[in-house]
């Protein structure tokens, strides 16, 4: 009895911890890779979003401190979000770091809100339009 003791409790931990942490996991909107965006309002992000009014405003304020030609000295200027053609031919890798990974802007810095990774998704969505 003593020495069952231990399994028991790892049963008990694995069905009561980690079941729920899978489910959230099954639940929380994984094609985006960010658990949060299931669960953003859809009405707090606009439904035709523009480049110009939604769009740049973004990318501008998260990114472009580093990723621009006109970037800081020693940042990432060889990935430039300065126009919508340019960040539309990043896209790929814009969507990677930003929606799967998380990753960008790196380290302490303010990440991208769930409405407004709701709006850039809608933006692509529909075509990634430049007006
Ligand atoms: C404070 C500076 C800074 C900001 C702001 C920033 N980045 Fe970066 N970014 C970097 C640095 C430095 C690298 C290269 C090293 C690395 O990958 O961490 C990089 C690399 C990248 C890469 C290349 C792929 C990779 O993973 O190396 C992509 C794509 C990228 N950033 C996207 C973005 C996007 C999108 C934003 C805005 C949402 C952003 N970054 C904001 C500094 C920044």
């Amino acid at each position: 009895m003593r020495f069952q003791t231990p399994l028991t409790t790892f049963e008990f931990v694995m069905r009561n911890a980690l079941l729920p942490i899978f489910l959230t996991a099954a639940l929380s909107g994984c094609a985006m890779g960010s658990g949060e965006l299931a669960d953003v309002d859809p009405g707090a992000a606009p439904d035709t979003p523009t480049w110009t009014e939604h769009v740049e405003p973004v990318v501008n304020f998260y990114c472009r401190g580093c990723h621009s030609k006109d970037a800081q000295p020693g940042a990432q200027e060889d990935v430039a979000y300065d126009s919508c053609a340019e960040t539309k031919r990043e896209w790929g890798e814009f969507r990677e770091t930003v929606f799967d990974e998380n990753s960008m802007p790196p380290g302490g810095a303010d990440r991208l809100r769930p409405w407004e990774l709701m709006m850039l998704a809608r933006w692509w969505e529909q075509g990634g339009t430049c007006d």
